[in-house]
């Protein structure tokens, strides 16, 4: 497991980076990521190019045994580009183009910033391809910040009726799928066919029509990373090829991008990211406090195993927070030790190389008061402590593969577009709380949890939960369905199978092609608000739920659980079937964290799996390779007892946002709250 930094020798004198690059060598770092942003001075005119000052800063990341990662600098056009092309800016849904003066001013369906990014990396890999010193490339950064996966320019509306027009053949298929009969939006031709702009009821823009517009900019990028991907893997293929994706963002579908990458990375800034969360307490309340210092275990967690899912293996974090940061609304110190158990968390959920933003604060330019490894004065700050400690630590520690688990948490970004974008239906609903609700219950078990893309081959599990798996086509109920025939526990939740691909309810009741597996059908849906009561009962006990409930008409399966409250009480709302060799369980609402505890264990026992003792708030065990990490992410101390594994790395006691390493098994593992 390595250590990696961001650097930008272009913000320091060249006098400076030989003491920078020494100090980071001797704080343990192998990975010098660079260049992200210099397009600007690798190429100050058009046509003129200069290398030769970054080649320099490889040449003595080299001489100081690590390894440099190069970015292609897309994500800041020059001046002098946006001036020449001003057509390759991206367009806001309203018509407005970007201006020049921070970054991600640009189109992925620009023609011509497609041939000026071919143009600037060509020049870049000719120049670096063979160099020792260069390990792999970060294509572009974080496609997709600041809103900019979707634009609505010309270029992109051409190329979404191509899309288009290689997905239906002909018009007629478009508005038959579509629905087109509804409030006259019938085509009769490809070319009528325009970006969603605004329209008067733009809450209720055309469903089917949004969600092709969703997929088709998601795609757009998907292709542009290609671009970047091919040219990079042709000139040297030695290097690998990764971009670094931020958290649980939305518009971009991680699966389809990581697909042409060696693996995804990931930023992390665990207090900006649980500051912005819909199901972390407000940061203005006396329960956020612990968010505002060591953010959410759980939030940071889940997006590790999305992108170790959409690696299928090992992933890197490529900017790890390194201190404080200017995250909104606020901006805290972190705990001390919070960069060293971060590094460790990354690593204990199967990051190979954790990677800090950034050496050292600068002094100009938009994100002064971010924090980064060195203060303002080039001198240690309290990051470069820790990342050193931690640095130190995975020495200490063998390689290890990144583990998967036994329960896997199927996330589709159509369903979660067709959700947020058409028909949250309330205010309430966000696709990524419901399904953490379920990652929570598990991790606070001390369950490995997967998350993977529809296509994932299911049998690898002994559960899948589908959280909100609002659009299921016919192939993926039978892939399901098939699942769970063959002894696999497949557990879906509300909205799950409630449209088709084309965001269409279908002809018969939900979960429609999945209904015959489950032996049960949904016959109302409502959302509500946090006034109304929402009690429901489950195997004799009756607990809380929150935002969503149906109800359920079985037809064969057994009643587990029923509302309690409502126009609804007494109808049922979970049920279970057995069908061939396993079984198919449906939870009509969105369980509060008494029920999930409770259904996650029973799914626990019905595949099979072991069952830890509910963890303490803030404390997790996570499993690499016969390897489990205790992360103490609460200011307690606790208690480890190892079972028949030992402790490698730490003591048995954990201090407060401290850890400990045990080599043995998460399930061996018991963890009390030292008194
Ligand atoms: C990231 C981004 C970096 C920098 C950083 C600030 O999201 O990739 O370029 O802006 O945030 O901490």
């Amino acid at each position: 497991m390595h250590t990696g930094v961001c650097y930008f020798p272009e913000h320091w004198p060249r006098e400076r980076w030989s003491t920078d690059i020494e100090r980071m060598a001797d704080a343990g770092i192998e990975y010098v990521r660079m260049a992200e942003f210099a397009w600007n001075r690798m190429e100050p005119e058009p046509g003129t190019y200069d290398f030769e000052w970054l080649a320099e800063a490889v040449e003595l990341v080299g001489d100081h045994g690590m390894k440099a990662v190069l970015c292609t600098p897309t994500a800041t056009p020059p001046k002098w580009l946006l001036d020449e092309y001003p057509s390759v800016r991206r367009v806001e849904a309203d018509g407005t183009p970007l201006e020049f003066g921070s970054r991600r001013h640009y189109c992925y369906n620009s023609p011509i910033y497609q041939r000026e990014s071919r143009r600037i990396i060509e020049r870049m890999v000719e120049r670096f391809a063979g160099t020792d010193h260069v390990a792999g490339w970060q294509t572009d950064n974080e496609f997709g910040c600041h809103e900019t996966v979707r634009c609505y320019c010309e270029n992109c509306e051409t190329a979404f009726r191509t899309w288009l027009r290689e997905d239906y053949d002909d018009i007629e298929a478009l508005n038959d799928k579509w629905g087109n009969a509804f409030w006259s939006q019938e085509y009769n031709s490809f070319a009528e066919v325009d970006l969603p702009g605004r329209t008067p009821a733009n809450e209720q823009q055309h469903p089917s029509r949004m969600l092709d517009y969703m997929r088709f900019a998601s795609d757009s990028v998907v292709e542009y990373n290609r671009l970047h991907v091919d040219i990079l893997r042709e000139a040297d293929d030695s290097w690998f090829v990764t971009h670094n994706f931020m958290g649980d963002f939305e518009p971009l579908d991680a699966f389809d991008v990581t697909a042409d990458l060696d693996f995804a990375s990931w930023d992390s800034y665990p207090t900006l990211h649980a500051q912005q969360a819909s199901d972390t307490p407000d940061p203005a309340s006396k329960e956020a406090a612990s968010l505002q210092r060591v953010g959410d275990p759980d939030l940071t967690g889940m997006n590790h195993d999305l992108y170790r899912g959409a690696s299928d293996g090992a992933f890197w974090v490529m900017e790890n927070q390194s201190g404080d940061i200017r995250a909104y609304p606020y901006s805290a110190e972190p705990a001390d030790g919070m960069m060293r158990l971060w590094a460790h968390q990354a690593v204990a959920h199967g990051a190979d190389t954790v990677s800090y933003f950034r050496w050292r604060r600068c002094t100009f330019g938009q994100e002064q008061y971010w924090g980064a490894l060195n203060n303002y004065d080039g001198l240690p700050d309290r990051g470069v402590v820790e990342a050193a400690d931690a640095a130190a630590d995975f020495d200490e520690l063998p390689d290890l593969d990144a583990t998967s688990g036994d329960v896997a948490i199927v996330l589709d970004y159509d369903s979660m577009w067709a959700l947020h974008d058409n028909e949250r239906h309330t205010p309430d609903f966000d696709y990524w709380a419901h399904m953490r609700a379920y990652y929570r219950a598990l991790r606070s078990r001390g369950v490995t949890v997967d998350v993977v893309p529809t296509a994932t081959d299911f049998d690898e599990y002994s559960a899948v939960i589908t959280p909100s798996l609002h659009l299921v086509d016919d192939s993926l109920a039978s892939r399901l369905a098939a699942y769970a025939e063959r002894g696999g526990e497949l557990l879906l939740t509300i909205r799950t199978a409630t449209k088709n691909e084309y965001d269409r309810f279908r002809d018969e009741l939900a979960p429609g092609p999945l209904s015959a597996a489950l032996g049960a059908r949904i016959v109302q849906h409502e959302s509500l608000s946090p006034g109304l009561e929402t009690r429901v009962s489950y195997q004799g006990d009756v607990y809380n739920y929150r935002t969503w409930g149906e109800w359920i008409q079985p037809e064969g399966a057994t009643v587990v659980g029923q509302h309690e409250s409502g126009v609804g009480a007494s109808e049922p709302a979970i049920v279970r079937n057995e069908h061939g060799e396993g079984h198919v369980a449906y939870v009509g609402v969105w369980p509060e964290a008494a029920l999930t505890d409770a259904l996650m264990v029973a799914l626990l026992e019905r595949a099979d799996l072991p069952v830890n003792e509910q963890l303490p708030d803030n404390v997790r065990l996570t499993e690499r390779d016969g390897y489990t990490w205790v992360t103490n992410f609460s200011a307690e101390e606790v208690s480890v007892n190892p079972g028949t594994g030992t402790v490698v790395l730490g003591e048995e006691t954990v201090p407060g946002r401290d850890l400990a390493v045990v080599k043995g098994a998460a399930h061996e593992i018991e963890i009390s709250i030292k008194k």
